[in-house]
């Protein structure tokens, strides 16, 4: 069964972002979405992640139709099997790095794991304020915060946006081991090549169009 299956989506804000898109994630699997800024990433992100609604296509998670979800299945499986890390983190700004991993632990009733805290090299800043840390740890701190909730499909925009070569390619291998260890599937969306290169399936978003290159 596919933990994801996209078919035919288009969207328009001012005009047409992208039509007839379709996508599928199996387990295990990795899939990058690169295309130039403004090309409409994000916006294909939010709409396979249940953010937004799809104008046009169906979109099936878990081997259901989510137009045939109601309101609360649709926001239990958003709480307990869709992980989103976002293009601009949203931690919460008063709170320690600490308690944003607590804030997810509580939601999802799974404890926070300390390996990932080590992996992430995020334990010396666990006690600082969100608003004490650089951009590349709050960074990390958020992708803690959605590894806790042990989400079976990763939706990542630019998560290594802010974090330097070497550690984006470390933070990048933690996601392919999670979802190998967890049978989960992820889809990223970058503007790093070489990244978006490590995952399993590589499509272009250009012209309106979802291209596989690789
Ligand atoms: N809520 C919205 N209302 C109206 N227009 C929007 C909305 N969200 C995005 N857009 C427009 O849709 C287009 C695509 O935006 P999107 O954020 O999906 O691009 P992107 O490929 O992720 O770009 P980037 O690489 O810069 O993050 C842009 O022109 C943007 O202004
Ligand atoms: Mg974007």
């Amino acid at each position: 069964m596919n933990l994801l299956s996209a078919k035919n989506l288009s969207h328009t804000f001012e005009y047409e972002l992208f039509c007839d898109v379709s996508l599928s994630l199996g387990t295990k699997e990795s899939i990058a979405i690169i295309g130039m800024s403004g090309s409409g990433k994000s916006t294909l992100l939010h709409l396979l992640s249940t953010l937004l609604t799809p104008q046009k296509g169906s979109i099936a998670l878990f081997g259901q139709d989510t137009s045939s979800m109601s309101k609360k299945e649709l926001s239990l499986i958003k709480r307990n099997k869709l992980g989103i890390v976002f293009q601009s983190h949203y931690l919460f700004k008063g709170f320690s790095a600490y308690e944003n991993l607590e804030v997810a632990e509580i939601l999802s009733q799974k404890t926070i794991e300390p390996t990932l805290v080590k992996n992430l090299a995020i334990e010396q800043c666990m006690h600082q304020k969100v608003t004490e840390l650089s951009g590349g740890q709050q960074q990390r701190v958020s992708i803690a915060r959605v590894l806790t909730k042990k989400p079976s499909i990763i939706f990542a925009d630019e998560p290594t946006g802010n974090l330097d070569n070497q550690t984006a390619t470390e933070v990048m291998k933690l996601f392919f081991d999670y979802c190998e260890q967890n049978s989960a599937g992820m889809i990223l969306v970058t503007h790093d090549n070489d990244l978006a290169h490590m995952c399993k399936r590589v499509y272009k978003l250009e012209n309106r169009e979802l291209k596989q290159i690789k």
